[in-house]
């Protein structure tokens, strides 16, 4: 490290307070405050640094030379003794993920793994997600009221990454659970001992899973995801994907097609069940409802940041930073940037633009899943309003109280009746 950077001053932001329940249930108008007055600033308790307009952010993405992918998902908590008796220094699941890793590495995985979540191949799947939806509502059409985020938005994602990578459903339903473990180690800084436990449990539980299926799909290959990651061959006819990257890779994508897909629906329908103007504007013209997810990410990105280490030292918008440091890149941030979002603090369907939003990443590290994620967000909106016009929020359920996570602070509910 360069002593002129070590010793360089670290400017702070104090109200930043990311794990404050007030900032959980809404980040943005300190978020707000921050761009306009400290953009890049310094936490020292939390020991990263955090970046929040858009365009310091959209850099970041094309310079991975720079900013290091194999701290987004390392644990931010200790192993507990009872998991270090248990299962000794067994590491989790996360080193050769596609999200964890750099080019070169990166680049050879993501060749091999974009083609699976093309449009062509992923727009094959939206009649049997019509369904799975309209099969969702029929378990609670005749009961006048649901709980729209455990019984509806939270269970579509799962069924459809299962039926990707070759899960059964009433197994992928567990997915989002597991991948909860995941954050919850490696999105928090202070998780009781007993839940820290839990989900290092959870986490094995989920490789055990994962395991077992590639197992099976060694002998027996199937018209799945699994099978192809583990039949590709490379030019001279060697396997593409080392058994590690298989494994890490079908966690990866059953992991992130789980989770936060169901957090974007379960943002999506509250923001248009509490403000009915913009619902009315969608009910009345449904070729908005695309559009109406991009404006979702937009707002309300699921993912609000990731981390970066930095592998030189580095400048941004002016301010050093030392090789080796932590640095956040708050995507919930660069969304409300008024340099490049008009009105960035109003909700709005109709936006112009909404697409530019970094809610699925960028450039190098653009989520592969995009495509999907979209199309089962608009299939959602648009089964439910079409099954239940007149669905309302059920009175004190328009505030929602966030889980504390700095990457993925999910609500747990939404009550709805019609
Ligand atoms: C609304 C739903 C989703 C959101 C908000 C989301 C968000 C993101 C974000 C922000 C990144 C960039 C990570 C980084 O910068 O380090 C990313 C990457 C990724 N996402 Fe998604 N994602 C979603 C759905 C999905 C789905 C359905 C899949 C299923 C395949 C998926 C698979 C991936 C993978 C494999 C990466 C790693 C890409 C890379 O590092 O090059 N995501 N996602």
């Amino acid at each position: 490290m360069n002593d002129i950077i070590s010793s360089a001053p670290r400017p702070r932001f104090e109200p930043y307070q990311p794990f404050a329940q007030s900032q959980l249930d809404d980040p943005y108008p300190v978020l707000s405050r921050a761009r306009a007055e400290q953009p890049v600033f310094y936490v020292p308790e939390l020991d990263f640094w955090v970046v929040t307009r858009y365009e310091d952010v959209n850099r970041i993405y094309g310079q991975p030379a720079l900013y290091s992918n194999a701290a987004v998902l390392t644990p931010r908590v200790d192993v507990p003794d009872e998991i270090r008796r248990e299962f000794g220094d067994r590491q989790l699941p996360l080193a050769h993920q596609l999200v964890m890793t750099d080019p070169p590495q990166h680049t050879r995985l993501k060749k091999l793994m974009t083609p699976a979540f093309m449009p062509s191949r992923i727009n094959a799947r939206e009649a049997w997600i019509r369904q799975y939806t309209n099969t969702l509502i029929d378990g609670f059409v005749a009961d006048r009221s649901a709980d729209l985020v455990g019984q509806y938005a939270v269970r579509i994602p799962p069924a459809v990454i299962g039926k990707i990578v070759g899960a059964p459903e009433r197994d992928a339903q567990q997915f989002a659970g597991w991948v909860d473990d995941i954050f919850t180690l490696t999105g928090a800084w202070d998780v009781p001992e007993n839940e820290r436990a839990a989900a290092w449990r959870g986490v094995f539980a989920f490789e055990d899973y994962i395991r077992q299926l590639i197992a099976d799909r060694r002998h027996h290959p199937q018209d799945d995801l699994t099978t192809d990651f583990i039949q590709a061959v490379t030019d001279d006819g060697t396997a593409a994907m080392s058994d590690i990257e298989v494994l890490h890779n079908v966690v990866n994508v059953a992991a992130a097609g789980a989770d936060t897909t169901g957090v974007l629906i379960s943002q999506l329908l509250h923001l248009l069940l509490t403000h009915p103007e913009q619902l009315q504007a969608i009910l009345a013209d449904r070729s908005l409802v695309a559009n109406a997810v991009h404006e979702a990410m937009r707002f309300r990105p699921p993912v609000r940041g990731l981390m970066r280490k930095t592998s030189s030292d580095v400048n941004v918008g002016g301010i050093a930073i030392a090789a080796g440091s932590m640095v956040f890149i708050s995507l919930a941030s660069a969304n409300r940037d008024s340099a490049v979002f008009d009105k960035a603090e109003q909700f709005d369907v109709r936006r112009d633009g909404a697409f530019k939003n970094l809610g699925f990443g960028s450039r190098t590290h653009a989520c592969i899943g995009v495509n999907l994620a979209r199309m089962e967000a608009r299939i959602a909106v648009e089964t439910l309003f079409e099954r239940l016009p007149d669905l309302v929020l059920v009175e004190g359920q328009a505030t929602m109280q966030y889980r504390p996570n700095l990457m993925l602070p999910a609500f747990k509910s939404l009550r709805v009746r019609w």
